[in-house]
């Protein structure tokens, strides 16, 4: 007896010295559970759970200085406290009228355990639908100018999920995306793709964020970051023998990763967690982790369509350059300068005739003949029009039409020439009555060495943003670093690029028929894309006979994109004569909303199909929006999100019986019923197909005069 007595004594001490201290906090509905452990070696580790299922295993929280020389990796637990937060926001645009921001906040403050006496704070927040958490460096004695060399946060997914990614990359995130095992990824093949010029590949195991996994039972994981300022972008490699994901920063030029003064704090790392698909695309956890709006007015700031003088130097039947070089081609035909007068102002009546906000016009400034591809420092001034573009002439006539022109700034990613100019551009702009403007970083970056990614491209975006917004200017961001939610703290931040967009179908192998399915699940977690969609001439055939390109969707899949890829900003990007060769199709674009009330995400998978519904911000409208990849499918929805009390006019705009996005991409059917909320649409998706439909309140002559849907 005194024996066993001895014997659990001894257990009882032995596992105290070896075992974890461990703490939890739950998200508000008690689905999620943190769990920290403080080994007795000092290390902190996190891990978590979803309805008990363990998906993300103990994984480890580290950072390495370089200055002070620091290894942050055992800690004292000073102090841990947890907090309530729920509050409700209203967007200034966005998917939803309003959104709820509620979290428990667990807080760990640290001390290094090796002697540096560096204070560190973890900050987790746990909502319902995922977790955050960061670190923060306060105000100290031990600490003032830092730099990082290395974040060590790991993210252990503990087994080998189905994953949708593109390849880790410090200047491009314009890569096709794959779908394999986390264990198959080889992000080597990111070399071989010839059509993104800059793009820098270091880690055949590295893959970006936002990165979509779905394990083998179903459950969906999302790993992001919110409010990437100040700070390089994460890419994240592989261990394929614990799948465990391991954060990776973009350096700068010499080497480092951030500069940092106390008090100073990391971007949040995200992980949105669900066992419905749906629930990652309905997420605003990115969003609330972002800071309230720094636009004290945001009255300036309008949701928009466009038009623009821009595919039709996509798909080579004008120039950018006055002198008729096209971009990159071998081809020595010159083509027709685009942003001449007469041509911009057939693209302001277009505008004006069906009731797009802008005109965007590429091309209007000098330098396009010495643009791509090189070093050069000075190339654009953004204020010196080409000699056939008279913009007296044109802001005058634009205005006469009620149309905005936007403004085009394409930096060639000498981006210490686009500081400089940036105030004369932005007045530029202000004197010629244009306060919307789409930027492009194409190329290598100067300051020579750094990276689209790293901290210093950060702040520049910020900088823009912050400076457009001082002008009341909006901006759509081509080429920057990938979206975190940011566009909450700077609403006039409309959009960006920052992926694979509609125009590689233009000139490259294009974008595969999934890809549409997958951009919402990945790159659009962290905000709006300007995809450009709707394209109705499929067949890029137009202007040479001999062009193979083509759009890997039908026309009505295009309609789809205004619902399913949600932007504030949304390009009509065909040419005015395809549209007005199908005005009946275009309707549907001139009638759908670009800022909603309300979203339902109705039906998703990613890789597969999305279908969600939206209602028109301040209207009793809804718009549907279905995809599909490259299979074709049949859905039946009731519309059970619309107003019991009404009866809608549904127009739908679906593919034609025979249509696939192959060999019969163009052929659609619209049709007219009358609906209500109990009734249930069949949806009959093509090949690469989709379905849009517009839901407006009868009135009770067209109740009495359509079809009922049957
Ligand atoms: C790349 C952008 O994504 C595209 O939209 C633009 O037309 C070209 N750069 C030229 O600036
Ligand atoms: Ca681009």
């Amino acid at each position: 007896m005194i024996k066993r007595v001895l014997a659990l004594i001894f257990v009882l001490a032995f596992s105290k010295a070896y075992a974890d201290d461990t703490l939890s906090a739950y998200s508000p509905n008690h689905v999620i559970q943190l769990t920290i452990y403080h080994q007795p070696d000092g290390q902190i580790k996190y891990g978590a759970y979803y309805k008990q299922n363990f998906f993300i295993k103990p994984s480890g929280l580290a950072m390495r200085f370089s200055t002070p020389d620091v290894l942050l990796n055992k800690f004292d637990l000073i102090k841990n406290s947890e907090r309530d937060f729920d509050e409700t926001w209203k967007p200034v645009w966005g998917e939803v009228g309003s959104i709820r921001n509620n979290y428990k906040e667990l807080t760990l403050q640290l001390k290094d355990k090796t002697g540096s006496g560096i204070l560190v704070n973890i900050v987790f927040r746990v909502f319902n639908d995922g977790f955050g958490f960061r670190y923060e460096f306060p105000t100290q004695e031990k600490l003032n100018h830092f730099v990082v060399a290395e974040e060590m946060t790991q993210f252990c997914v503990g087994a080998d999920h189905n994953t949708f990614w593109i390849p880790g990359d410090f200047d491009s995130n314009e890569f096709p995306y794959n779908h394999t095992r986390l264990s198959e990824v080889d992000a080597s093949n990111s070399k071989m793709t010839s059509e993104i010029f800059a793009k820098f590949f270091f880690d055949k195991n590295a893959v970006q964020t936002p990165l979509m996994m779905k394990s083998a039972d179903g459950l969906y994981i999302n790993i992001h970051e919110a409010a990437l300022v100040n700070y390089p972008a994460m890419d994240l490699v592989i261990d394929k023998s614990t799948f465990t994901l391991n954060c990776h920063l973009v350096p700068d030029a010499v080497g480092n990763m951030a500069y940092l003064q106390t008090p100073a704090h990391t971007p949040w790392r995200t992980i949105i967690v669900s066992d419905k698909a749906p629930e990652i695309l309905a997420s605003k956890m990115i969003l609330n982790l972002n800071e309230p709006s720094k636009i004290a007015d945001p009255s300036w700031i309008k949701p928009q369509k466009f038009v623009g003088v821009w595919w039709e130097m996509h798909i080579g039947k004008s120039s950018w350059d006055y002198s008729g070089g096209q971009v990159g081609s071998q081809q020595t035909t010159k083509v027709p300068h685009g942003a001449n007068t007469a041509n911009v102002k057939k693209y302001i009546d277009f505008a004006a005739k069906y009731g797009f906000d802008g005109v965007l016009v590429e091309g209007w400034n000098t330098g396009w003949e010495d643009w791509f591809g090189q070093w050069k420092e000075d190339v654009f001034d953004f204020v010196t029009p080409y000699p056939d573009y008279n913009i007296d002439e044109l802001t005058a006539y634009a205005k006469s039409k009620g149309v905005k022109i936007i403004c085009h700034h394409e930096t060639s990613a000498s981006v210490t020439n686009y500081e400089r100019w940036m105030d004369t551009a932005y007045r530029f702009m202000l004197n010629h009555n244009m306060n919307s403007v789409k930027t492009g970083y194409v190329g290598h970056i100067i300051p020579r060495g750094e990276h689209h990614d790293g901290q210093w491209m950060v702040n520049h975006y910020v900088r823009v943003a912050n400076k457009t917004a001082h002008y009341k200017i909006m901006v759509d961001m081509h080429e920057p670093v990938r979206p975190t939610g940011l566009q909450r703290t700077y609403p006039n931040w409309l959009a960006c690029e920052a992926a694979r967009g509609n125009e590689f179908n233009a000139w490259s192998v294009g974008n595969a028929p999934d890809h549409e399915t997958i951009l919402p699940f990945t790159r659009l977690m962290g905000g709006p894309m300007d995809y450009t969609p709707g394209l109705f001439r499929i067949k890029l055939n137009q202007f040479d006979l001999n062009k193979k390109e083509q759009i890997h969707t039908t026309l009505t899949k295009q309609l789809a994109l205004y619902v399913t890829m949600y932007s504030p900003l949304q390009m009509a990007a065909d040419l005015p004569e395809n549209y007005e060769a199908h005005p009946d199709a275009l309707q549907f674009i001139r009638d759908v909303a670009v800022d909603w009330d309300d979203t339902k995400i109705l039906d998703a998978e990613p890789g597969d199909y999305i279908i969600e519904a939206r209602k028109a911000k301040g209207k009793d409208s809804w718009f549907l929006g279905a995809i599909s990849d490259e299979n074709a499918r049949s859905f039946a929805e009731t519309l059970s999100f619309l107003d019991p009390d009404k009866k809608y006019m549904a127009t739908i705009y679906r593919d034609a019986d025979n249509a696939d996005w192959r060999n019969n991409p163009e052929a659609y059917t619209i049709e007219k019923f009358i609906v209500d909320n109990k009734s249930k649409l069949r949806l009959k998706l093509a090949p690469g197909g989709g379905t849009a439909i517009s839901l407006v309140p009868a009135n009770a002559d067209q109740v009495k005069q359509a079809k009922k849907y049957k």
